[in-house]
């Protein structure tokens, strides 16, 4: 774990990481969690794209996660908050961008899409945020390691929190589509980043409390990958 100063500090460190996983494997594929959290790590890999120390053109992106029962264009649509923060910044064209399916019969909509995540074999990188009841994507509380891509309920807590990027509680979706936990957790490498006071409570039950579904992220403790968390002092002050 990195404890790092502040928020500016947690995007150049994660750039760090993020831009070694991509020199070692040009053709990387990264799941890139929306949230504000990982916001600077974004303009911060954006940044070395146009200086020329980054090469993102054979990268491919997988969504983590979207609400549902939204129109084209929404203005809430989390694949839009990523093209506007990820994809067009770091120039990852339509092609190479994983989308989860939103519509049809879901949950064989579902099962097929994890098939194909199968057959291409594990993330190379998974870049995410906490939930502050410890949810990773949105997978909530309570799911379990070996969950799989599917529909959810989003709980209370998480509506809340959400309320912050479109105005009010009223504003978001109460359903969603999430990455399961198995992806997530098998990917080669996973950055959890978690940044501010409103993650103090969660971010240490993730990393010390006992491991279980209540707190999904708990279960980063147990993955037998290379899992890095940032934690920024804001987030990670005496208790
Ligand atoms: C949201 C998203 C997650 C995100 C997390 C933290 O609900 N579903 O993908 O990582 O919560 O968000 P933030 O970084 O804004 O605190």
């Amino acid at each position: 774990m990195r404890v790092v100063e502040n928020a500016e500090e947690l995007g150049r460190i994660g750039a760090d990481l993020v831009t070694e996983v991509v020199g070692a494997r040009p053709a990387a594929s990264i799941v890139a969690a929306t949230g504000r959290t990982p916001m600077g790590l974004y303009a911060e890999l954006a940044a070395r794209r146009r200086s020329g120390v980054l090469d993102t053109t054979a990268i491919s992106t997988v969504q983590l996660d979207e609400y549902l029962g939204l129109e084209r264009d929404d203005r809430r649509s989390l694949f839009g908050w990523m093209r506007r923060s990820f994809l067009e910044p770091l120039g990852v064209s339509d092609g190479r961008v994983i989308r989860l399916p939103l519509g049809g019969d879901l949950e064989e909509a579902c099962a097929a899409f994890d098939r194909g995540l199968e057959a291409r074999g594990p993330f190379d990188l998974a870049i995410l945020g906490l939930g502050r009841n410890g949810h990773l994507g949105f997978n909530e509380p309570p799911s379990h390691p070996e969950s799989s891509t599917r529909m959810v309920e989003l709980s209370p807590s998480t509506i809340e929190a959400n309320a912050r990027y479109w105005g009010n509680g009223a504003d978001v979706p109460t359903t969603a589509v999430t990455l399961g936990m198995r992806h997530l957790l098998s990917a080669r490498a996973i950055v959890l980043l978690v940044s501010g006071t409103s993650k103090r409570t969660i971010v240490h039950r993730a990393l010390e409390g006992p491991v279980g579904p209540g707190v999904p992220a708990s279960f980063l403790q147990d993955a037998a990958n290379d899992v890095t968390v940032i934690v920024d002092r804001a987030a990670w002050a005496d208790r």
